[in-house]
């Protein structure tokens, strides 16, 4: 396997602009060149041009935490993948669940953002992940292959080698629970057959596979153990640099 680690701090709707350049600052400052890890933070909006023009240069990089599917329109408070170039994103993510739960995204809307972010050079970090009740009902399998198989209807092989996926189990974000290493290692490990099944071995075996969900230094080293966890999508503890540049120094002392 040399799949390269994937670090990714999602700061949700926090960090006004003074805020947000003293975090990516002092982040900068912490992880230094470490560039055999992908290391990205996705901040508001708001604040993405302010950041690009701390981490520029760095080993940090930017991505967005949403984008819509037209190139341009009518389409009031939203944000093309072109506006986000522009930003100097590399990176989207696309269906969290919080766009899903509060903001009733559908599986067909993900799929037409996915390729949309494609047929750019843009890459999508697709998440997917289970509600405590499905898990409760024993249908974590049937719930996560579903939202992948209808975000990912009709890409191509090529496109979908492009597509990073986040496997973030709703009940375990924001929450402080986090999943053992074992059970989140067993969802990526049925993500990745998928990926083999629809695709080829090839294709599964580098795509990269994020696990996300209240990951905070002390869990990180045992959850990036696992065969199949690339890397991680950090809510919480992304805010402050100090555990954001740990959870990457815990990551790097796994891969060597
Ligand atoms: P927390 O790390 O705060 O649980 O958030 C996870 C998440 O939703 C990242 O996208």
């Amino acid at each position: 396997m040399n799949r390269k680690a994937f670090i990714a701090g999602n700061w949700k709707m926090f960090k006004t602009r003074a805020e947000a350049q003293a975090t990516v600052r002092e982040l900068v400052r912490l992880v230094g060149d470490g560039r055999e890890v992908d290391l990205v933070v996705c901040p508001p909006f708001t604040v993405l041009w302010a950041v690009r023009e701390v981490v520029r240069g760095t080993a940090v990089q930017l991505g967005a935490q949403n984008v819509h599917w037209e190139e341009q329109g009518a389409y009031t408070g939203e944000v093309s993948v072109s506006m986000l170039l522009d930003c100097g994103c590399r990176y989207a993510i696309v269906g969290h669940s919080e766009r899903r739960q509060f903001f009733h995204e559908s599986d067909e809307a993900i799929n037409l953002k996915l390729k949309k972010v494609l047929s750019t050079e843009l890459l999508p970090i697709l998440c997917v992940g289970e509600s405590l009740e499905q898990r409760e009902a024993d249908q974590v399998q049937e719930v996560v292959l579903g939202q992948l198989e209808r975000a990912m209807k009709e890409l191509t092989a090529p496109q979908a080698s492009r597509v990073i996926i986040a496997y973030e189990p709703v009940w375990a974000i924001g929450t402080g629970k986090t999943a053992t290493p074992e059970l989140a290692q067993e969802v990526h490990c049925i993500l990745r057959r998928w990926l083999s099944n629809h695709y080829s071995d090839a294709l599964a075996a580098q795509t990269r596979i994020l696990y996300g969900g209240s990951v905070k230094p002390e869990n990180a080293r045992r959850l990036m153990a696992q065969e199949d966890i690339d890397g991680a999508l950090v809510g919480g503890a992304s805010l402050d640099p100090q555990l954001f540049a740990k959870i990457v120094k815990e990551t790097l002392t796994n891969i060597n």
